[in-house]
């Protein structure tokens, strides 16, 4: 990337009283207009990049790079940054997703391609390959995750709460998209907290995730008494 980027600097000094003590106060501040883009300087406003077939363009916005979405906004469905037109399907998921003119509809259920593993109730577990068990401990669990780290890139965590005075039950449940999305769901499945904030599933279609006007890279929506994210993490 260049490093002709354009900072602009300002400095304000004010002084006070020219007699007596003097009081200064400084304020430096760098507005950047410009962005850099494939090793050049683009102006703010400026299209760096189209793909007609997206819908989208790249424009340079105070010296951010932000997509911009052509069309029918009714005609087309966004996700992970990218408008898929009418008819289009994401592939590569988990589940088959294809933009209809009402938005994000999922195609059938999980692929059979896809492994999957489950917990549930006071938690029995079935593991990616198939194998069955039960455990009954009180902790934040990790179910999954994309790395062996302690703090994974993606995964799902349950926390195992006491029940019926016995074992341990389900409790909160977190998924992981990736650091900046986080999503957890409590006993009420339909009502989500995207990164501590209230998100309710829509009642039809699938659509993606937002919390305070960020919109994230997962879609939501009802599965029977089910709540399904579909995530760029693909996990
Ligand atoms: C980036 O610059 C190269 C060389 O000038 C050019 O061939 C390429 O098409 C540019 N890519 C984009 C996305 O503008
Ligand atoms: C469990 O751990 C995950 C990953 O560190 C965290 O995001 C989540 O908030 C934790 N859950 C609870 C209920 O504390």
């Amino acid at each position: 990337m260049s490093m002709r980027c354009v900072l602009l600097a300002l400095l304000t000094a004010a002084a006070a009283q020219p007699e007596g003590p003097r009081l200064i106060s400084a304020n430096v501040g760098i507005i950047q207009v410009d962005c850099c883009f494939n090793d050049t300087v683009v102006d703010h406003g400026q299209v760096v990049f189209n793909l007609p077939s997206k819908c989208l363009q790249l424009v340079c916005n105070y010296g951010k790079i932000i997509p911009r979405f052509l069309g029918d906004p009714g005609r087309s469905c966004e996700f992970d940054g990218l408008l898929y037109a009418e008819g289009a399907e994401l592939a590569g998921h988990c589940v088959v997703m294809q933009c209809t003119r009402k938005g994000w509809i999922p195609r059938g259920d999980i692929d059979d391609c896809c492994k999957h593993c489950s917990v549930y109730d006071d938690p029995h577990f079935v593991t990616f390959d198939g194998y069955r068990y039960d455990w009954h401990g009180y902790c934040n669990y990790s179910v999954a995750q994309t790395d062996r780290t302690y703090n994974p890139e993606a995964g799902v965590f349950s926390d195992f709460e006491p029940c019926f005075g016995g074992p341990s039950c389900l409790g909160r449940s977190t998924f992981k998209d990736h650091k900046h999305t986080v999503i957890s769901l409590g006993h009420s499945v339909f009502n989500l907290l995207v990164n501590g904030d209230p998100y309710a599933v829509p009642l039809v279609g699938a659509e993606p995730v937002r919390c305070s006007s960020k919109v994230h890279p997962v879609l939501a929506w009802r599965n029977g008494q089910c709540t399904m994210l579909l995530g760029s993490s693909k996990l």
